[in-house]
């Protein structure tokens, strides 16, 4: 039998990484969005602490983009993506390749940052076969990584509760160790100090199944979802140096720290490491359309471009890769991101955001802080034998003070809209520091 077709039912909708039951029992709706606020179905305003999903890094319903959208849903709604095309995706890959520094020259556009990463992963596997290396086939990431919920990506991935329930997964893969070091980098502000031979994992790693059998390694600069962990300092140079001796494509997963997240465009000019791949999403329409883009360097596409002419030289990709809607979506963003300097804000708020959350220290249950450009972290002491509780219950009491936070684990993650200003900065914290002293 159909679930009954009632305007106000919440039962067909099976909802994403959601406590549905919970969730339909007492629902958060949210109706609408401007600037830094959402509307719920109360009519109440909500900062939005998280820019969404990590995303609507432009701040919400801009009008640029809301136009560009809308107009191009009438001139050209869509256009097949295989053996045609359309002028705005040119236009689109020619200035995100701008954007990056050199190398990294192509763009393979996905529609997600799922899709982002096994498209990232089959190139790598593609890119050593078509230069005779085709033993190279083994993939690695690392412990608490998050690369999105395809099979590639969670195989990848190193967060047990999104792998344990799937089966086998993608043979042939391994991973590195996590960075996270409490004991002695607890409290650090942004890169701690401890860390970087952690990197050294990867030798150990390559040691036991050789680098012949190897293609790449993929990694999120700051690791984002498992609840912001900050690389330590010298940790992803020595990564890239490590991959370059043993002919190993490095991926840079970007998907949250891509377009100004950090300060900088992407994380690849903050940390000044150029891997040979970048997984982009969200940030690249700032969440209005679904997109996103696989950055490859000159020498990765290349390599394929040696086959006969009327050959198809990679066997890859989607329906909607670069979508005319997405295309505008994205052009628009990168307007507003560089009319209002938005790829730099987060550098210019840093400090100020970091010592407002450095400013939780010593409220109850707070174990550590951690913090990047607009990026940070509170991670809170289990309540034992019930972890997750405690910062679930910190979210729900948030979101009853008009403040949307994320959680994961035991940590708090905020990532505000770049167009956040000094007076909201304060409000998040002001709200937070209640919540963390009238929870259990
Ligand atoms: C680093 C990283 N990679 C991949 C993804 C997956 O992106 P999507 O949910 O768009 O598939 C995410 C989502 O949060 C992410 O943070």
């Amino acid at each position: 039998m159909t679930a009954p077709l009632r305007p106000n039912n919440l039962e067909a909708f099976w909802m994403p990484f959601t406590a549905n039951r919970q969730f339909k029992q007492a629902p958060r709706l949210l109706v609408g969005a401007k600037g830094m606020y959402y509307t719920d179905a109360d009519g109440r305003e909500i900062l939005d602490g998280t820019a969404g999903l990590w995303c609507v890094n432009a701040g919400h319903a801009r009008e640029k983009i809301v136009e560009a959208v809308s107009s191009q849903v009438a001139e050209l709604d869509y256009a097949p993506a295989f053996q045609m095309g359309h002028p705005k995706a040119f236009e689109l890959a020619s200035r995100l390749a701008n954007m990056m520094p050199s190398p990294l020259d192509h763009v393979f556009f996905t529609n997600s940052g799922s899709e982002s990463v096994d498209t990232a992963l089959k190139i790598a596997l593609a890119y050593h076969r078509a230069r005779g290396k085709g033993t190279k086939f083994r993939l690695l990431g690392r412990e608490r990584g998050y690369h999105g919920v395809g099979f590639g990506g969670i195989s990848v991935g190193g967060i047990s509760g999104n792998r344990k329930t799937f089966g086998t997964l993608l043979t042939g893969v391994d991973h590195i160790r996590h960075t996270h070091d409490l004991a002695r980098n607890a409290f650090s502000r942004g890169e701690p100090e401890y860390g970087a031979e952690f990197a050294d994992d990867l030798e150990k790693v390559i040691a036991l199944h050789d680098a012949s059998n190897i293609a790449a390694l993929i990694v999120e600069p700051v690791a984002g979802s498992t609840g912001v962990l900050i690389p330590p300092k010298g940790y992803l140079k020595r990564l890239r140096e490590i991959c370059d001796k043993h002919d190993i494509l490095l991926i840079f997963d970007e998907v949250i720290t891509g377009f100004g997240r950090l300060g900088t465009p992407f994380a690849v000019d903050h940390f000044d490491v150029i891997p040979d791949m970048v997984c982009t999403a969200k940030g690249i329409t700032s969440g209005v359309i679904p997109m996103g883009a696989v950055f490859a360097s000159k020498k990765i596409y290349d390599a394929f471009m040696d086959a006969p002419e009327n050959t198809i030289e990679l066997f890859h990709g989607y329906t909607y890769s670069a979508h005319p809607v997405a295309c505008a979506a994205a052009l628009a963003t990168l307007d507003v991101y560089a009319e209002e300097g938005l790829l730099t804000r987060a550098a210019e708020l840093a400090s100020y955001w970091e010592d407002a959350l450095h400013g939780m220290k010593g409220l109850p249950h707070v174990i550590d802080i951690r913090n990047l450009g607009l990026v940070g972290a509170i991670e809170l002491e289990p309540i034992a034998g019930a972890p997750t509780k405690r910062a679930f219950s910190a979210f729900l009491k948030a979101f009853e003070r008009n403040l949307m936070i994320r959680t994961t684990g035991d940590i708090i993650a905020l990532s505000p809209p770049l167009i956040i200003e000094k007076a909201e900065i304060d409000r998040i914290f002001e709200t937070l520091a209640g919540v963390l002293r009238d929870i259990d």
